[in-house]
């Protein structure tokens, strides 16, 4: 009995030893291929004398960034090849000691974006919220440090493990400074992706330390969450490329990492099946897209982008079913990528979670149909958002019906706002037409083939303005017939006379959107109107 005993510690210890054959090896493929090929893309960036990896973005002279570092060196102790772990320490006690440590600073317990930056606050670098400072990477780290120390820690020295757990006390509560609407922030629990991590990092950091306070206040976080949830069974942030791929990975950790007594345990796992229910009728399989509305987006066509969405479509369907290229670092928003190893890392178990059938659906086109959700962000919404998306073989167009304080949906963004999208394929690729935000009211009725826009508060100075993708067979465009693989009916009490204009990377009206080139067809009232503005548009694919 001894005997086997030892035998087996021995053989568990031989086993760590030798984590790099064993760990990745034991990820299933599609898992494996995305954390190799991401890991192998990072090694390239990663500056050891630093101990960070170098900013991804090429026009910034060398300098280094903090979030990216953590993801890689969580990368780094999953792979435990060579000196691996080693630069992971190194890392990890190098972006500790980055963080904020005057519990009197709004931005307390938050890292710095860059070792380069000064001190924020200080004369020459003013305290900017989502400038000079970014307060939700406090749960992009935090949380990779408690996947670090759920999934390695017996490759963290002591010294190591014992800094996580200090950084992540003051993460938590440099985390509970944020009120939304209090000095300029906007964390409340309907901002869907950094409210979950913020539940998480406080539940899980809170039991860990014995803090009971902590853990309360984490659980009574999840609950809000929960709560708004409820209401229509989606999240406040609905629809986003990029968010909802933030919110699932929130989720599966709220699903993997606390004990059953927690509320985040108990509906963690409802909440994301419910997402991805959303999910699998939104996502066209041969356009390789989340159809619209967005209700915030960092492209208008994930073929282009690396979205958080296409990571945990490779998990599921492989590389080339996802919406990445094959090398996903040279897509627009490819810094997103570096998340990679952690997904990878939870990609079994987060599709143990999957509700049946779901990647079946995803997988190949399941014909016309039309989805319809609600969706509520308070304090921005002052009704809940009705979402109708109408989906066929090549044209999908979706659009959402709100009423608001502000323009620009929950994250006050007229270019990731995209209450009204169109896309569909031309023949060569995903072209799309998507309202950009200038009202804080949109009704939007979507039939098979039409879009009709009505804005309720709207009066005589209303615009509506369409960003109309380019395209390759008629690069420059003079009127709708130019517009390729789709005709275009337009109708309505607008001026019929639109304006046009480009936005181009090397000139035009206008600035790229999110690297994007477009076309601006912007409609006007006509002199004198009196009345509802409203336009209706009738595709037809030719
Ligand atoms: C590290 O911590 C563990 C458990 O907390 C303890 O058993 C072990 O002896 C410690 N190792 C060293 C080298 O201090
Ligand atoms: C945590 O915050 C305290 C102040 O409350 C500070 O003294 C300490 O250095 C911080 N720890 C880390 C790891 O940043
Ligand atoms: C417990 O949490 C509350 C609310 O967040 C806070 O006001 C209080 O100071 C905390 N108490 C301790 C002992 O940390
Ligand atoms: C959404 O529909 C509900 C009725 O189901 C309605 O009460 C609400 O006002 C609508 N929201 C908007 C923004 O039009
Ligand atoms: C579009 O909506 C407006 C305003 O509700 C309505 O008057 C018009 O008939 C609708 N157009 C179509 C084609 O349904
Ligand atoms: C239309 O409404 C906007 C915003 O409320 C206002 O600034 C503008 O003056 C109005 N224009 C007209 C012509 O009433
Ligand atoms: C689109 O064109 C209109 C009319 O020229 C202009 O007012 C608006 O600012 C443009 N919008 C964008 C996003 O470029
Ligand atoms: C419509 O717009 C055109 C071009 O700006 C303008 O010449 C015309 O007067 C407008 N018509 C009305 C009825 O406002």
């Amino acid at each position: 009995m001894k005997t086997s005993v030892l035998l087996f510690a021995g053989l568990l210890s031989l086993c760590r030893a030798h984590g790099k054959d064993n760990y990745v090896a034991s990820l299933s493929p599609n898992a494996r291929q995305m954390f190799t090929e991401s890991m192998t893309w990072m090694d390239d960036y990663y500056d050891s004398s630093a101990g960070y990896l170098y900013n991804f973005d090429a026009a910034s002279a060398l300098r280094h960034e903090t979030r990216s570092s953590a993801w890689y060196a969580f990368g780094l102790l999953a792979r435990n090849s060579g000196h691996d772990v080693a630069e992971a320490e190194k890392i990890i006690t190098n972006i500790i000691a980055g963080q904020y440590k005057d519990p009197a600073e709004q931005w307390y317990g938050d890292y710095q974006q860059e070792p380069e930056e000064p001190y924020v606050g200080s004369p020459n670098y003013k305290a900017k919220i989502y400038g000079s400072f970014d307060p939700n990477w406090r749960g992009f780290v935090g949380t990779t440090f408690i996947m670090a120390v759920e999934e390695f820690r017996h490759l963290l020295s002591n010294g190591t493990t014992k800094l996580i757990l200090e950084s992540l006390r003051n993460a938590t509560a440099g985390d509970s400074y944020r009120v939304g609407g209090v000095d300029g922030d906007n964390l409340y629990a309907s901002y869907s992706n950094p409210s979950i991590m913020r539940a998480f990092v406080s539940g899980w950091t809170g039991r860990r330390l014995g803090d009971k306070n902590m853990t309360v206040a984490g659980e009574a976080y999840a609950q809000e969450i929960i709560d708004l949830f409820n209401l229509h069974s989606t999240l406040s942030e609905f629809n986003s490329g990029t968010y909802t791929g933030v919110s699932l990975f929130g989720l599966t950790l709220w699903s993997k990492y606390l004990p059953a007594d927690s509320v985040m345990t108990q509906y963690g796992p409802k909440m994301l099946g419910a997402t991805w229910n959303a999910v699998a009728q939104l996502w066209h399989p041969d356009m390789k897209n989340m159809a619209g509305p967005w209700d915030r987006a960092y492209g208008y066509d994930m073929n282009k982008y690396v979205s958080l969405m296409a990571l945990w479509f490779w998990t599921l369907l492989g590389k080339e079913a996802s919406s990445l290229i094959a090398k996903p670092h040279v897509m627009s928003h490819m810094a997103d990528y570096a998340w990679a190893p952690l997904f990878a890392v939870l990609a079994d178990f987060h599709s143990s979670l999957l509700p049946k059938g779901t990647v079946k659906k995803l997988s190949s086109f399941k014909g016309e149909r039309t989805f319809s959700a609600k969706a509520f962000y308070p304090p921005y919404d002052l009704a809940a958002r009705n979402i109708s998306t109408w989906l066929s073989e090549k044209l999908t167009i979706g659009a959402e019906s709100f009423d608001e304080t502000v323009v620009g949906g929950g994250s006050t963004s007229q270019t990731s706002f995209n209450p009204a999208v169109v896309q569909w394929f031309n023949g060569k690729e995903i072209a799309f037409i998507s309202l950009y935000p200038t009202e804080t009211a949109l009704s939007a009725v979507v039939a098979p083939g039409r879009l009709n826009l009505t804005y309720p508060k709207g009066n005589a100075s209303s615009i509506f303005t369409l960003v109309v993708s380019t395209n390759k067979q008629k690069p420059t465009v003079t009127e709708w017939e130019d517009v390729q693989g789709v005709d275009v009916t337009v109708s309505g009490n607008v001026n019929a006379s639109y304006s046009l204009s480009f936005a181009g990377r090397y000139g035009g009206a206008a600035s790229v959107i999110r690297d994007f080139e477009f076309w601006n067809f912007t409609y006007s009232m006509p002199d004198g109107f009196q009345g509802t503005p409203n336009l209706c548009l009738e595709f037809t694919l030719v």
